[in-house]
């Protein structure tokens, strides 16, 4: 079965083609428009999506020899996203069925982080618990299996990979900033002394919950009043401190949503699980096994959603798309 999956949530316009559950083609265009403004313009990235999305899904026709009538479904994510950035996968997609006369989903895009996990290994038994942290989401779900996903906790106020991006934009770094703070964090070869301390939230809301504003204004009153140079020779330190943080804050509450449960399996996934202090931190902390995908399919691709619409398709579970921007799980 050919699935071809379309994803364009934010500013990355991605068009993948599946066979079954194996990856035939995946590419992605990651807009670079947006880093001079600090963040992602959301009429920018509706654009950029327009101007590409075609281009992206005739080289993939090219690239493996097939042809829109060999489409057996087409996925494309309905959410959550920027309404107009998401009305241009959707449009693309209808475009493209009324073409194909195939089946066609709507896909969640969290529903399609947790399945990047399953493109490198198909064989993960249910129960497993899923963090999805990326920009937009934080959140550590039990998932029985896929219509059955509840969610444990979730950040009450900024997403991890929002905290990274704006601590990133205070130490003068470009959006988005979560790769160059990894690697800032990586130049720090000084003493435990030199280290900032900062606090990991504890949320009323619950304790599997997250927050990171506290973290980000922590950071934020630390440089108060400290020069540029200052502020350099601060950042190898700083972003060391901070990343830990959060690498402790994701691995305690995974920690407790497995003693909890009593599920041993927890895949990591979302852009901000490319951080290899991250990744590290939990396989260490976490007493179980430790799913993560290969760094670009923890990032928006359209692969991980071709693949959550083939297994809609296998379930009986097509959905219509839904125009309704702010869907969670
Ligand atoms: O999943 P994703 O591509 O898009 C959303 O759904 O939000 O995630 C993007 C986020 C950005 O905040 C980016 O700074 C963060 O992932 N990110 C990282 C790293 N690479 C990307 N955060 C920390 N360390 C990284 N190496
Ligand atoms: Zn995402």
């Amino acid at each position: 079965m050919i699935t071809l999956g379309i994803e364009s949530s934010c500013d990355e316009t991605s068009i993948a083609l599946l066979d079954n559950e194996k990856i035939l083609f995946n590419t992605i265009y990651s807009q670079m428009d947006h880093s001079r403004f600090g963040g992602v313009v959301p009429e920018l990235a509706s654009r950029a999506h327009l101007e590409k999305i075609d281009r992206l899904a005739q080289s993939c026709f090219e690239e493996t020899g097939l042809t829109p009538r060999d489409i057996d479904c087409i996925a494309v994510t309905d959410g959550p996203g920027l309404a107009g950035a998401l009305l241009v996968g959707i449009s693309f997609a209808l475009g493209l069925r009324s073409v194909c006369n195939c089946a066609m989903t709507g896909v969640n895009h969290l529903e399609g982080h947790i399945c990047s996990a399953l493109l490198m290994h198909p064989d993960i038994d249910t129960p497993f618990l899923a963090l999805v942290v990326s920009g937009g989401h934080t959140a550590l779900y039990r998932v029985d299996s896929f219509d059955a996903i509840t969610c444990l906790g979730e950040t009450v106020d900024d997403a991890a990979g929002e905290a990274f991006d704006k601590v990133g934009k205070m130490l003068g770094f470009p959006y988005p900033a979560g790769r160059l703070i990894e690697e800032e964090a990586a130049r720090f070869t000084g003493a435990e002394k030199e280290l900032p301390s900062f606090t990991i939230a504890k949320c009323s809301q619950g304790d599997l919950h997250f927050s990171f504003s506290g973290l980000k204004t922590a950071v934020k009153y630390l440089l108060q009043g400290k020069s540029p140079e200052e502020t350099l020779a601060l950042r190898p330190a700083l972003c060391h401190a901070f990343q830990r943080t959060i690498a402790a804050s994701l691995a305690i509450n995974a920690k407790k949503a497995a003693e909890r449960t009593g599920i041993s399996t927890i895949v990591f996934v979302g852009g901000v699980a490319c951080n290899g202090f991250l990744r590290e931190t939990l396989k260490k902390e976490f007493p179980g096994t430790v799913i993560i995908p290969e760094r670009n399919l923890c990032t928006d691709n359209a692969a991980m959603i071709a693949l959550a619409g083939y297994l809609r398709h296998q379930r009986g579970r097509l959905q219509e798309p839904s125009m309704s921007p702010s869907r969670g799980l």
